[in-house]
């Protein structure tokens, strides 16, 4: 069953019951289904009346000249929160310093490339054997227009490119389960255009024939009813007020020069057909306010963006291969004890800015307050991950005419994703999955499941060009624990305690902002911690 959250706005999941969502959510089991469940249930409270603050970052004549007490920052974590709190303050001139476990910037904001090694928590290592220039996205991968990692690319000078996130040529397949037939469709690809043709088709004849026959006179005007019929009519592609079938779903002959008007792929199936695939419940997906194109990702990987700020902080002002240890509050400060090698370090510092996922952190001694504690065991971390495949040809373009974008189903990879880059190159790296389920295979295992599936869509090319693949599976990245955070019960207590500092130590993460598993919410928390730690620092200079 399709359940696309982008489209489900915060309060109630469109008319269903709570108990009804929950089974059909359980049934699709998608990543993105799984994060949207919290808002989609209402369950987050909005913050319908909170005033939106606006951003002034810090400047050097915020601080006392000559005063050189209270601006060392120590930051927990090189990820996108982390790196914009060191590049925030370092504006106005604070002291920061960035411990980082992994040795990389960027946190879940990974792009796999050739020779990249991992280590997951059950000892499992990979190597990607991509070919140089193929790269996939673990992490974050699409940025919608309106968010502010748009406007921090264009700040740090990294060049952005769209993002397919809809592409009429993109596949729906929904397969028979238990529980739900999808009737003739079934176990059938059929393109978005097509599906779209279909639903609004036969819809629109449906809404132009129940307002024909009175069933809306109780809420329209003659005047509307005839509006409403022609917006049918636009809509749905209808002639004399039926849907047919019409070009929209394309052709069985093309059209072409002279002669040769082409020959329309008609009739389309039957109403009920149509109705049985529940394709049309997948439309919803590109409504979304955060999925809706255009969208948008960085030329040549998501972590060009950590790459740029890394190196606008300064090299020198990193540290990585640094697993933190402890973090205690002193009564000047905060000292961070951190293991390097075989080395154990002290970081001290006035200010300390934890970005570690509070799976992580949780796990890291300290002399926090007990209320900090309970708060930081509360979150659980979202189980999905993605596996990239490289192929040695692009079929799905040349045999598919599918340049980017994704194709939807009920598989347990959930979607599979065409790179948005690339394109006429030999080879390419599509997202096989992106999903929970794969987390406890094998590497091989994961592999060969993820080509079981695509064969059904793909048909043998998906395995005969099979080259090599990578996946990742966030809730065992010992880094973070999980692909993301989720508040059972929603944002309560425990969100809005970690809002505030546990004595000089402050919070930050996407997990802290309603954007969770957006680096939009990674940047806005960041930007808060920054004005509210600036506002406390300049106060006591
Ligand atoms: N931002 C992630 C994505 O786009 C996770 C997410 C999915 C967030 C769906 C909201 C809705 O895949």
């Amino acid at each position: 069953m399709a359940v696309t959250p982008g489209a489900l706005t915060p309060g109630t999941p469109q008319g269903w019951s709570r108990r009804t969502f929950l089974t059909r959510l359980g049934a699709t089991g998608g990543a993105t289904a799984m994060y949207g469940a919290m808002d989609a249930l209402g369950l987050v409270p909005s913050p319908a009346n909170a005033e939106t603050v606006e951003f002034v970052p810090p400047r050097p004549g915020d601080l006392p000249a000559g005063a050189t007490g209270r601006r060392r920052v120590a930051i927990l974590g090189a990820g996108t929160a982390g790196l914009t709190v060191a590049y925030e303050l370092g504006k106005a001139g604070y002291d920061c310093r960035v411990l980082e476990a992994r040795d990389r910037p960027g946190g879940r904001a990974l792009t796999i490339r050739r020779g990249d090694r991992h280590t997951d928590t059950d000892g499992v290592t990979q190597v990607s054997g991509y070919d140089a220039g193929q790269y996939f996205n673990a992490g974050p991968s699409r940025i919608p227009s309106h968010h502010l990692t748009i406007d921090y690319c264009k700040e740090l000078g990294v060049a952005i490119e769209p993002m397919v996130n809809a592409n009429a040529q993109g596949l729906y397949y929904h397969e028979n389960t238990p529980t739900v037939d999808y009737g003739p469709l079934a176990s059938t690809s059929v393109t978005h255009r097509q599906a779209k043709a279909d639903w609004y088709g036969y819809v629109s004849e449906l809404l132009a024939k129940a307002v024909s026959q009175g069933a809306l006179d109780d809420v329209l005007t003659a005047d509307d009813a005839e509006r409403l019929v022609e917006f049918a009519q636009s809509l749905g592609g209808l002639s004399g007020g039926r849907y047919v079938g019409n070009n929209r779903r394309g052709y069985t002959e093309a059209p072409g020069a002279g002669d040769q008007p082409g020959v329309v792929d008609a009739p389309p199936p039957p109403l009920s057909t149509v109705l049985q695939s529940r394709f049309g419940e997948r439309f919803a997906f590109e409504f979304g306010f955060d999925q809706a194109m255009m969208m948008w990702q960085p030329v040549g990987g998501m972590d060009r963006i950590s790459a740029a700020l890394a190196d606008a902080v300064g090299r020198a002002r990193i540290s990585y291969n640094a697993w933190v240890t402890d973090i205690s509050n002193t009564s000047t400060g905060v000292r961070v004890t951190y293991r390097q090698g075989s080395d154990v370090r002290f970081l001290d510092a006035d200010y300390c800015v934890a970005t570690i996922t509070p799976m992580v952190l949780r796990t890291i001694s300290s002399n926090f307050s007990t209320e900090t504690k309970e708060a930081l065991a509360v979150p659980v971390g979202a189980n999905t991950g993605r596996m990239g495949i490289q192929f040695r040809r692009r079929f799905w373009e040349e045999d598919s005419s599918i340049f980017g974008g994704v194709t939807h189903t009920n598989l347990d990879v959930s979607g599979i994703y065409y790179p948005s880059y690339g394109y006429f190159g030999r080879k390419g790296v599509v997202v096989g999955y992106y999903s929970g389920a794969y987390t406890n295979l094998t590497v091989p295992d994961r592999i060969t499941r993820a080509l079981d599936q695509g064969v059904k869509i793909h048909g043998n090319a998906y395995r005969d060009e099979y080259e090599n693949a990578f996946s990742v599976a966030w809730p065992k990245n010992p880094y973070t624990l999980g692909a993301w955070v989720q508040w059972p019960g929603g944002r309560g207590a425990a969100y809005t305690h970690l809002l505030q500092p546990d004595g000089n130590v402050y919070f930050a993460g996407d997990h802290l902002s309603y954007y969770t598993a957006w680096q939009n919410g990674a940047f806005l928390s960041a930007r808060k911690v920054v004005m509210d730690l600036h506002a406390r620092a300049v106060a006591t200079a």
